[in-house]
């Protein structure tokens, strides 16, 4: 069975709705007819209203980064499931690092999110990943069985159809450091046995798992032409139209 890519970029704490709006305008010429992936644009809750509206028309899907498990309630800060549907997003980042290391995002609430996504008909990007100090000690499949099992505790194959996942050590975010395509090659492989012992061998094989952590134009096309890398999640390099562009069509 082949999987279509996922291309996403992850605009993290960047861009006003203009600049958002400015960048989408820019981009969409530069992917027009582009079909071999998906693309999907992650701004923040402030902009994505403005990318929703901007992308309408177009082949490129909006999600936000974050959103909370309840379906709403007194959590100050926070953005539900229905409001993601309400201004037309299609998507969520779980559970990405930067949350988990910042905002002390566990396996038990990612687990939660993922009910909530799923249960919405939200597509969901779970976002896993070993720390330096993990890799060196030799424990990175431990760490990603572990994040993997948290994550979709009490989820079925049937609910987990649109599942994405996207692979990012903590060491390769931000730093320029990428993983050799064989480093993220072997964790992907990891990664789709764990889905398949707890999913089964249909949905793992269904599953796309994207590879991040700093992907940029001039390494996208190693990364993303193994076959067991499903796409890429990017941040610093999906700032720019041009750049990010680049990496789409790598
Ligand atoms: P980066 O970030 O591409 O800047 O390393 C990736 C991510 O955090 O999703």
């Amino acid at each position: 069975m082949s999987r279509k890519a996922l291309i996403a970029a992850n605009w993290k704490m960047y861009k006003t709705p203009a600049e958002a709006k400015a960048f989408v305008d820019a981009f969409l010429p530069l992917v027009a007819g582009h079909d071999r992936d998906d693309i999907a644009l992650f701004p923040s809750v402030t902009s994505l209203a403005t990318v929703v509206e901007a992308v309408k028309g177009s082949k490129v899907a909006a999600g936000l980064q974050n959103m909370h498990f309840a379906e709403e309630g007194a959590y100050t800060g926070e953005t539900s499931a229905v409001m993601l549907k309400a201004v037309g997003a299609t998507h969520t980042l779980i559970g990405h690092s930067e949350r988990r290391q910042y905002f002390n995002e566990t396996d038990e609430v990612v687990n939660k999110k993922l009910h909530t996504a799923l249960k919405h008909g939200i597509v969901p990007v779970v976002c896993i990943g070993e720390l330096l100090h993990d890799r060196e000690a030799g424990l990175t499949a431990d760490v990603l069985v572990r994040q993997l099992k948290g994550a979709l505790a009490g989820v079925t194959a049937e609910a987990a159809h649109s599942l994405v996942i996207a692979y990012e050590p903590c060491w390769a975010i931000g730093t320029g450091k990428t993983a050799t395509p064989k480093m993220a090659v072997e964790a992907h492989a990891i990664v789709r046995a764990e889905l398949a012992n707890l999913l089964g061998a249909e949905v793992a094989k269904a599953t796309r798992i994207l590879y991040g952590g700093s992907v940029k134009p001039e390494n996208a096309k190693d990364l993303c032409c193994e076959e067991e890398i499903d796409g890429a999640l990017v941040g610093g390099a999906s700032l720019k139209p041009d750049s990010f562009a680049a990496i789409v069509k790598y």
